[in-house]
């Protein structure tokens, strides 16, 4: 927890210095209440004295209204340094996961990284307020209750005294026993997020296999374990206070029977009497507000360790220290021997893959699923990096690229096309706010979706809802086409991007592109033959590994797997050129 203390609280050191100043005024202020008290009811005694008594009653008023305006200015102040706390960590949170690549995303799920943007820090940040709450008032109050009650008789103080070391060993046995209990409910709170997630996303697929009841049992099996843990921690909280209430109530039995002894042989006054027990209390509040900090410690600290892993994930691919700057910008990409292995110990996706991709030529990849095809993309845009070998754009190997500079020469349409909340024209110009509405319908044309887009009740300002639900596949694909076109990069990379759309808009869509971004490397994976019959280059890609280039005639000729893949596809003639069946 004090590591991320250390991360953003010395920010707060002035509002933490004066509350500070006001947790002491309010601890003295209770302190000194009882003093007061006991010297009232000593002197109440003596008849006539009302001028003591009015004039001390006087000063406890105001103490009374000092300790209380304290107490309303620590609430501000505890609550604002919490509050700003837990929001610079939540925006430090989101800029480092924002740098995160593929394989961080490999490391922590998406489900476990929303748990602990959101409930991590909001327990990371009632701790605090608590914490701050009592920092310095409760040991205040406990010593200063413990040196006033020694003061007013030494014979009680020594109750007093006896009392503490069983609360504190109590409370000790309690934490150690609650923490493992915490860390893993805040495993099965990810769990619970996470299916709640997938159902929520997948509900398509639910229905449609009628998995409603399956799915019941598995939330109910992750909301009962939970509810289990839940139970189990608060059991062990609940013992807490009972066992405190019962050593004090002990105590004061105790104090009552020792002082009433004194009190009738004459050695001891009443208003010191009854100031112990008010020290006690006082004692015994002071114990109960740190047991119940402490009952929130474990969970606290258990999630500020679960911030401080993500944290400690050091993004892999970062900008170089000194970036290179290619001398021309033309989009030649190169790959050099390249082989990808995700995770040690296993096979790579990928090897030995050496292929050039030249401007104003399309370059195609086709391959059986699972065949290394996106595993082979995300390497130019630098989403993952190359376990051997070089990928190379215009001659400078990516990992010397600047990474601002290399991605915003490539448009790319991941294999899933995720749309975000926002409307069809913001997503469209999703990587320029100010983009023209020239650029985004053009944009639209080549990509297919005008006549979609013409169509909805808004045209181009009809909302899109997270992760683009509201619009068909194709017009979920033709939108992250128009996206990765607008930005105008040189490299333009489409992975399967083609796979939801009709064999007419997908040929009509391949010949905008070739008629309006002429000059620009243009990278293409698909499954189907037709999408790429007339690429400049095709790569046939089998168990990760190149077993074909060239042009269509020529792999037809060369290429057995290639061959076999094109005529279980299309209908040829007998030359090897496509039939009739072909678009
Ligand atoms: N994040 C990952 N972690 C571990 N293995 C992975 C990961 N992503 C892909 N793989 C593995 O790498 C291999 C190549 O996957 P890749 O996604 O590149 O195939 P693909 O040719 O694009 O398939 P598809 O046509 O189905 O999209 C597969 O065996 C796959 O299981
Ligand atoms: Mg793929």
């Amino acid at each position: 927890m004090i590591t991320l203390f250390k991360k953003g609280l010395a920010r707060y050191a002035k509002s933490i210095a004066l509350l500070v100043i006001l947790l002491i005024v309010q601890a003295l202020a209770m302190l000194l209440l009882p003093n007061m008290m006991s010297r009232i009811i000593n002197n109440g005694v003596i008849p006539g004295d009302m001028g003591y008594i009015y004039t001390t009653g006087a000063i406890m008023l105001l103490v009374a209204l000092a300790s209380s305006s304290a107490s309303v200015c620590i609430g501000y102040l505890s609550s604002a340094v919490s509050v700003g706390f837990c929001t610079d960590i939540r925006k430090k949170l989101f800029a480092h996961v924002d740098k995160f690549t593929l394989a961080e995303f490999d490391i922590v799920s998406s489900g476990s990284l929303t748990t602990r943007a959101t409930n991590d820090i909001l327990q990371v940040q009632n701790f605090l307020i608590m914490l701050l709450r009592i920092v310095v008032l409760a040991p205040i109050m406990c010593i200063g209750g413990v040196v006033l009650s020694i003061m007013s008789n030494i014979h009680l103080s020594i109750v007093v005294i006896a009392c503490m070391p069983i609360i504190i060993i109590f409370l000790l046995v309690v934490i150690k026993k609650i923490y493992p209990v915490f860390r893993s409910m805040q495993v099965k709170l990810d769990r619970l997020n996470q299916i709640i997630k997938e159902n929520i996303t997948g509900v398509r697929v639910v229905r449609a296999f009628t998995a409603e009841e399956r799915e019941i049992v598995r939330f109910e099996e992750a909301n009962a374990d939970m509810t289990d843990v839940s139970i189990r921690s608060q059991l062990k909280i609940a013992t807490l206070i009972p066992m405190l209430m019962l050593i004090v109530n002990v105590g004061t039995v105790a104090v009552v029977w020792v002082g009433g002894t004194q009190i009738s042989s004459g050695m001891m006054q009443i208003g010191d009497m009854i100031a112990i027990i008010q020290y006690l209390v006082l004692i015994m509040f002071s114990l109960l507000i740190m047991a119940l900090v402490f009952a929130m410690m474990p969970r606290a600290s258990v999630c500020a360790d679960r911030l401080n892993e993500v944290f400690s994930i050091e993004p892999q691919i970062v900008n170089p220290e000194n970036p290179k700057t290619p001398a021309e910008l033309t989009g030649v990409v190169e790959f050099n021997n390249v082989s990808l292995t995700y995770g040690a110990g296993t096979q790579p996706a990928v090897s030995d893959i050496s292929f050039t991709a030249k401007p104003g030529e399309t370059t195609a990849i086709i391959g059986a699923t699972g065949s290394g095809k996106s595993s082979i993309i995300c390497l130019i845009p630098r989403l993952r990096d190359a376990t051997a070998g070089s990928v190379t754009v215009d001659g400078i190997d990516v990992r010397e690229y600047d990474l601002n500079s290399l991605r915003s020469r490539i448009g790319y349409v991941p294999q899933a096309s995720n749309l975000f909340s926002g409307t069809i024209a913001s997503n469209i110009a999703f990587t320029d706010d100010d983009m023209g509405v020239e650029k985004v319908e053009r944009a639209a044309r080549i990509a297919q979706s005008e006549e979609f887009i013409q169509n909805k009740k808004q045209k181009y300002d009809d909302p899109i809802s997270q992760g683009g639900t509201n619009v068909s596949g194709g017009q979920r694909q033709r939108l992250a086409i128009s996206r990765a076109i607008a930005k105008e990069a040189d490299i333009l990379i489409f992975d399967d991007s083609f796979s939801a759309l009709d064999f007419k808009t997908d040929a009509a869509l391949r010949q905008a592109i070739k008629d309006n971004t002429d000059k620009a490397t243009v990278i293409i994976v698909a499954q189907r033959i037709n999408t790429i019959l007339n690429a400049d280059k095709i790569l046939v890609l089998d168990k990760g590994r190149i077993v074909g280039e060239g042009r269509h005639s020529e792999l037809m000729a060369s290429c057995p797997i290639y061959s076999e893949i094109a005529k279980t596809q299309i209908a040829m003639d007998s030359d090897g050129t496509p039939g009739k069946g072909a678009v």
